[in-house]
Parts: C-alpha cells; sequence; structure tokens
C-alpha cells in the first residue's frame, strides 16, 4: 500500500480524499518510483471536479518526480536509484506508485527534482505550444494570458528567448509586476484593462502574430481582436470555463483567422518525441534561459487546500507538492 490522494466521486477540492491506495509490483516495461516531488496543474482540478471525465475512483495528479525503486520486467533503460520525472500518467499525488519506463526521462545533474515536477507538464507544454504548434520566429509578437501562471512563467521566458516581442496579461498589478520581471516586454492587468485596446496599441494597430489562451471561456472572443489578419489563436485551457465558438464565421470576420485547441497528448506520442522536448526544456533550464519559481509548496496531504489556492487565483509560478 502507498499514501495517496483519491478521487472516489468528482466534485471541489474536499472531493480529494488521503488515504491507503493498492502498490503492485512493476509490471512489464513498468518501473516503481518512490516520488519526492510532485507537480500541481489546472488540468487537476478539471479531473477532479469532472470537467473531464474520469472512471473513479482514481489517484489524482499527472505530473512528478522521484527515485526508480524497482524494475519490471524488459526494462532496460532505467536502473534503481534513477531520479526520474514523467508528466502525462495520472496517479501522481502520492509517496509511491507506477509508471510507464518509456514515458518516463532522467533528471539531469543540476535540476533537483522539486524543478523537474514542477516543468515536465508545464514546460513540455511551453515547449510544443512555442516550437511545434507555431514554431515562433524572433521577428513575431505574441500576447501571453496568465503570463504570472505556472505555464505562463516558463513560456513567456522561453519566448523572449528566442527573440519574440511577448505581451503578458495577468489579473492584477502585482503578478503584472512579476511577469514583467520575468521578461514581459509589456504587460497589461486584464481585470482593469480593456486587454484587446491595449494590443492595438502596443502594435500600432497591427495585431499580434499568436494569442496563446489557457484561461478561456473569459478571454476567448476577445482575444480574437488581438490577432493580425491571418494570425493563430491558440486555446491551450480553460481555466476560466469552457470555449464555445458559435459561429465560425467570427473567424473570417475578424481577419481570416485561425485557431486550435492543441494538448500534450498528441504532441508527445512518441518516446523520441518526449525526449526531444525534456532535452530542450531541461537544456532551456541549466542554461539560464528559463527560470523556474517554484513559488509555493503544500505537503501532499493538504492537496485540496493546493487546489482551491489554485482556482482562487492566488498561485503565482509552479506549486509543488511533498509527498
Ligand atoms: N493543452 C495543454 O496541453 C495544456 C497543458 C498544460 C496546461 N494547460 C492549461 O494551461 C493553463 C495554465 O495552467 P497552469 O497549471 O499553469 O495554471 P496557472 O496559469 O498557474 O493558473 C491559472 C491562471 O489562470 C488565470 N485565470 C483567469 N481566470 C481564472 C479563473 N476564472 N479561475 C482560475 N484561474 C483564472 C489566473 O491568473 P490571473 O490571476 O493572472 O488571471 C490563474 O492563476 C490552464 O488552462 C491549463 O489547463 C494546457
Amino acid at each position: 500500500m502507498t499514501r495517496a490522494v483519491v478521487v472516489h466521486q468528482t466534485g471541489g477540492p474536499e472531493a480529494l480524499s488521503v488515504e491507503d491506495w493498492p502498490l503492485a509490483s512493476p509490471g512489464p516495461g513498468q518501473v516503481a518510483i518512490r516520488q519526492t516531488a510532485v507537480g500541481l496543474n489546472f488540468i487537476d482540478t478539471y479531473q477532479r471536479s469532472g470537467l473531464y471525465p474520469m472512471q473513479t475512483p482514481f489517484v489524482a495528479g499527472s505530473e512528478g518526480a522521484g527515485v526508480v525503486t524497482a524494475l519490471g520486467e524488459g526494462v532496460t533503460s532505467l536502473k534503481l536509484g534513477d531520479r526520474v520525472a514523467y508528466q502525462g500518467q495520472i496517479g501522481a499525488y502520492a509517496d509511491e506508485r507506477l509508471v510507464v519506463a518509456d514515458r518516463v526521462v532522467p533528471i539531469p545533474d543540476g535540476v533537483s527534482d522539486q524543478t523537474a515536477a514542477a516543468i515536465m507538464l508545464k514546460g513540455l507544454t511551453a515547449f510544443y505550444l512555442l516550437f511545434k504548434t507555431w514554431p515562433l520566429a524572433k521577428d513575431e509578437t505574441i500576447l501571453w494570458h496568465a503570463a504570472a501562471g505556472g505555464v505562463g512563467q516558463i513560456a513567456t521566458q522561453w519566448a523572449k528567448s528566442l527573440g519574440a516581442t511577448v505581451i503578458g496579461t495577468a489579473g492584477s498589478d502585482e503578478k503584472c509586476d512579476l511577469a514583467k520581471a520575468q521578461g514581459c516586454d509589456h504587460v497589461i492587468n486584464y481585470s482593469t484593462q480593456d486587454f484587446a485596446a491595449r494590443v492595438r496599441e502596443l502594435t500600432g494597430g497591427r495585431g499580434v502574430d499568436v494569442v496563446y489562451d489557457g484561461v478561456g471561456k473569459s478571454t476567448f472572443e476577445k482575444s480574437l481582436d488581438c490577432l493580425r489578419p491571418r494570425g493563430l489563436m491558440v486555446s491551450f485551457g480553460n481555466a476560466s470555463g469552457v470555449v464555445s465558438i458559435p459561429d465560425v464565421t467570427v473567424l473570417s470576420r475578424k481577419g481570416s483567422l485561425y485557431v486550435t485547441r492543441p494538448t500534450t497528448a498528441h504532441y508527445f506520442q512518441t518516446r523520441d518525441e518526449l525526449l526531444e522536448g525534456a532535452g530542450k526544456l531541461f537544456a532551456a533550464v541549466t542554461s539560464g534561459a528559463i527560470k523556474v519559481d517554484v513559488a509555493r509548496t503544500f505537503p501532499l496531504a493538504e492537496a485540496a487546500n493546493a487546489h482551491r489556492a489554485l482556482e482562487a487565483r492566488e498561485t503565482t509560478g509552479s506549486v509543488v507538492l511533498l509527498p
């Protein structure tokens, strides 16, 4: 058995129950990990609330880091004692767990377990959004919503290091200051300012090449007004609620725009894709291009409070749960 944070019935943060959970020996192609750090992500709240359907009961979370403690049959790429990290494998909120060996990566020297747990999902998301969804060029200008958040801080620093001009939004002046300190060229408090009007001003009326929007319902429509003709709207999350486009002609009216709604699962389907992304991410961290801000930690048993803080917009940067 291991201690885990389990959802039996989807709902609010109180649906997260700390209890003993069965832990089997690793099967073929699996390894057991003693976890040292677990990443908190907004998707954990969608799964807990039922927005993203899950089969219950399930152990929450999908990102973490730790030490390999047992190898299943056929695993040759890892050895006992290796420090590893992963994303996209449900069951992370636990002291110990099994993972598919092909879906974990070694943590390089110089990167702490907490940092690795903080960046596997958020940083790989930043990677595919900036390098694959739209290979960002240095003369381009982007708008990144929730720039002081987990994905936002990593992605805006990375975009800056690629030479792009970065406009970031955030919901308070304090968060705007943080986003500016992290390297955004311009920041907009979208709680108090009309961000579309401000983006037009900042771009001399042209609009940005790409909008990256993980906020969703409350920002989607106005974000279309921030784009240049034939620009790209990347709607990659729904922190404020799910987006729907009732009338697709809005895209022609607003400039023959492109829209995509991507997710990590489709960008990291093979081990090679995972290794390419993780390699670039760890290199960006060790070179200093991305400084990872583990702004807050919670004991694993306080996962419900961590969810409350994330959903109440109280957090900045990455939050890590400590088993
Ligand atoms: N598609 C993918 O592959 C993928 C992968 C990872 C993450 N994501 C998405 O990326 C987004 C960011 O994830 P994250 O884990 O790094 O979270 P986060 O950015 O640390 O937290 C979400 C932020 O959204 C902003 N927000 C605006 N309206 C909100 C509302 N009504 N309720 C809650 N937050 C609101 C808040 O910042 P302000 O206070 O500054 O507004 C909040 O801090 C999420 O939508 C997540 O689902 C998508």
